[in-house]
């Protein structure tokens, strides 16, 4: 189905991303699947971005695995290697939260435990099973749509981050502010600014996250059999 059609959704404009909705089984669960998001850079509100996450929480889902594209800082981190979030730092200078004041108080979700460590669990345990790395790490998400400076990069990495991006934390706060369980994976496609020798791209993060799709479906099908 594609999403984009439907009242409130913005049809994804950044290359590699669809807009479809597939709904169906994964691994004998009920699954709803986004091939694609919209981005906070492609000029939409945050309201605009995290709508499908509202409707969702709304249908009664249980458990939200957002997935994204992530430039390694972690050392350790290879290009095409996955990393599950343990935690994430916002710099995208804005919280999807504001300004959307609940009588119950909900806008103020404790931000403890944004990325459930039974779903994080079961989801390392998946990968050991099919013998598929997972590093485990903190996101740090920039709002972007340009790549970082070196500078930027040296710092966030003294900050603790791992991995840097320019999405997905908008999806989790608001996840989390329903009270959805929330695990999060970046496909690793480059290494973040100044790590590497070559220039970014975006056709390279592409390239990248297009040969380790496999591997990153493998790890979810094996997930969504083995989750209870
Ligand atoms: N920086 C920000 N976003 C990204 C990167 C990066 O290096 N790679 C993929 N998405």
């Amino acid at each position: 189905m594609p999403f984009n059609k439907l009242a409130g959704f913005h049809k994804p404009s950044v290359k590699g991303h669809t807009g479809k909705a597939l709904i169906g089984r994964l691994g004998g669960r009920e699954t709803i699947i986004f091939q694609g998001r919209s981005h906070y850079y492609e000029g939409l509100k945050m309201s605009e971005v995290t709508f499908p996450i509202r409707v969702l929480a709304a249908y009664g889902i249980e458990n939200l695995l957002l997935t994204n594209a992530a430039g390694g800082i972690n050392g350790k981190y290879q290009p095409g290697e996955l990393m599950l979030f343990s935690d994430h730092i916002n710099f995208m200078g804005e919280n999807p939260l504001r300004g959307t004041a609940q009588s119950d108080n909900s806008q103020f979700p404790d931000m403890t435990q944004v990325y459930d460590p039974a779903l994080n669990k079961i989801i390392k345990s998946a990968a050991r099973r099919s013998k598929i790395k997972l590093h485990s790490g903190v996101y740090c998400a920039v709002c972007g749509p340009s790549y970082e400076t070196p500078a930027e990069i040296r710092a966030f990495k003294k900050l603790g981050a791992d991995a840097v991006g320019m999405s997905t934390v908008p999806e989790a706060i608001v996840a989390n502010q329903h009270n959805l369980r929330v695990a999060a994976i970046s496909c690793i496609t480059n290494r973040a600014a100044g790590l590497g020798n070559a220039k970014l791209t975006h056709e390279e993060v592409l390239k990248i996250g297009k040969s380790s799709s496999r591997t990153a479906a493998n790890l979810l099908i094996e997930f969504a059999q083995n989750y209870d």
